[in-house]
């Protein structure tokens, strides 16, 4: 159709050397003249693509452009045409003089509310129609409708021979809109040819070796164009609720604990937080155990011997577990199972002064400045948190992968209570939006006491199970030196269920993994808690 259209307007050109009203033209496949404000854009398109065929500079065409206001119909307007003038047809909905009069409810019957309303009014004004008793009558026996027929004039030929005035009214009375529009004056080019070569849009080899561009009219450079959209990277789902979720813990003035560990040792995944070394947890079936390498590098070695100690005989008024110490179980390595991995060695960190040791890059003393904090043992808090992924070996269903994300939060003070752990986590969950929560006491081989945490799901109408938490036990603080005073408490959530509540996704797998799909990552909208 584009190229029907443009040889059209050059061969018109050929046979009459100017087109002088762009009005006149019929576009191919189209029954009438281009009078209408739509053909006369799809005619500016055709000009436009001819003047891009330019060759050193010469045009193939010129053209004039003119402003013309026209009016079309609104729907009432159209309306009028079909029907008549509100005022017409009351006037000839009522009887002639002398009959039986209607009554306003009749008349709204017989012609609508809206009609009855306006039309009454203007009917009155013009004469047409009297009062008698309690209804209406015709006050003349026949009426010219200007209104319908000036609207039929414009629909057909887009003025009004009774001019600006007449223009006015019908505007006020909202029945016609203005709409400004253009029409257009062609000359031949310098360049003028019938013939519309395709302009090659590149320069390329082939052209260049057989000399073919000397001859070759090239298109213009459109540097006004849109470029190709840009596919702008997005953060998936998951990111998304991570982000609100670390915000949260900045704000209550934690500090991220580095977690790039994904590879640990039986040591600092188990040993270091007193778990058994017979554990189920640790089996097989549970943990993911590397074969090459297959064992760590030796842990520091006094503090090996105290957490070997623990485990075997007990101390700091514990009795241990009376089982024989296993060194290659404590060497293996393995894809850590949690994130507690990397707090037991933040925390075995946070302890070095009050071992006696001054290391570099000294967390404590970043992480709270009150110099009241300070005392002779080295001892500082420190309030911590960190959200990466963990591995298990589970069965992969509609809401477990065999890896997820845990989100960790580990608070180190002196005589820290149960109730500060419970005030810390209402305080965190209910800037997650979950108001309600409930806690029940739990098993973790590393906390005494350990609680799971519950919330309301207010859309299941349920308690969900949401976490874990605890104090972590002496067991595995004392031996890395903290002083007794000093008390940690933890906890830990998932993060892909949150995620799966906040964006109404029922299977992990449309959230992680081949199914995920890219578009709906793009238009992931953000949350906020
Ligand atoms: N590590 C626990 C889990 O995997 C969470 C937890 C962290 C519990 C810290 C207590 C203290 O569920």
């Amino acid at each position: 159709m584009a190229e029907q259209l443009q040889q059209l307007i050059l061969d018109t050109l050929d046979t009459q050397s100017t087109l002088p009203d762009s009005r006149a033209l019929k576009i191919p496949g189209q029954s009438s003249p281009a009078s209408s404000h739509d053909a006369q854009i799809t005619i500016l398109g055709a000009l436009n693509s001819l003047l891009s065929r330019e060759a050193m500079n010469m045009q193939m065409i010129t053209y004039e452009t003119h402003e013309v206001s026209s009016h079309v119909l609104t729907p009432e307007g159209v309306q009028i045409v079909r029907e008549g003038s509100h005022e017409a047809r009351v006037w000839a909905a009522l009887p002639e003089r002398g009959s039986a009069p209607l009554s306003a409810q009749d008349l709204k019957r017989a012609v609508g509310d809206e009609a009855a309303k306006v039309g009454q009014g203007r009917a009155f004004k013009s004469g047409w129609i009297a009062k008698e008793g309690n209804g209406f009558v015709k006050a003349v026996s026949n009426i010219t409708d200007t209104t319908q027929t000036e609207l039929r004039e414009l629909e057909s030929s887009g003025t009004l021979v009774a001019g600006e005035k007449a223009l006015a009214e019908l505007r006020k009375r909202k029945l016609i809109i203005q709409r400004k529009g253009q029409w257009f004056t062609v000359h031949k080019g310098a360049n003028f040819s019938t013939s519309i070569a395709k302009p090659e849009t590149d320069l390329t080899v082939d052209m260049l070796t057989s000399g073919s561009w000397k001859k070759s009219t090239f298109k213009k450079y459109n540097f006004d164009a849109d470029g190709i959209p840009t596919s702008g990277g997005a953060l998936h789902p998951i990111l998304k609720v991570r982000e609100e979720i670390r915000s949260i813990f900045l704000e209550m003035g934690f500090e991220e604990m580095p977690t790039g560990t994904f590879v640990e040792s039986g040591f600092w995944c188990f040993d270091a937080l007193f778990v058994p070394q017979l554990h189920p947890a640790r089996e097989l079936q549970d943990t993911f155990y590397l074969s090459d390498p297959s064992t760590s590098l030796p842990p520091p070695s006094d503090y090996y011997e105290r957490v070997a100690r623990v485990h075997e005989h007990g101390g700091y008024d514990s009795i241990g577990y009376r089982t024989p110490w296993s060194h290659e179980e404590s060497h293996k390595l393995l894809l850590r199972t949690h994130t507690t991995a990397s707090s037991a060695a933040m925390l075995y960190k946070l302890a070095a002064k009050c071992r006696g040791e001054n290391i570099d890059g000294d967390l404590s003393a970043k992480s709270q400045p009150g110099a009241a904090n300070l005392s002779d043992d080295g001892f500082r808090p420190a309030k911590l948190f960190s959200i990466d992924r963990v591995f298990r070996n589970e069965t992969m269903d509609a809401t477990h992968l065999a890896e997820f994300h845990q989100v960790e939060g580990v608070v180190a003070d002196r005589n820290l209570t149960l109730a500060d752990l419970i005030g810390f986590m209402r305080t965190f969950f209910r800037k997650m939006g979950m108001k309600n929560l409930r806690f029940k006491p739990a098993y973790n081989p590393y906390t005494e006491p350990s609680l799971e945490i519950f919330a309301w799901h207010p859309l299941l109408e349920k308690w969900v199970e949401i976490g874990n938490s605890g104090m972590f036990r002496p067991e595995m603080l004392a031996p890395m030196g903290f002083p007794p005073d000093v008390r940690v408490h933890g906890w830990g959530i998932g993060l892909e269920r949150p995620t799966m509540i906040r964006y109404g996704v029922n299977n992990i797998r449309t959230l992680v993994g081949h199914k995920t799909s890219i578009e709906n990552v793009e238009n992931s909208p953000a949350v906020m808690f």
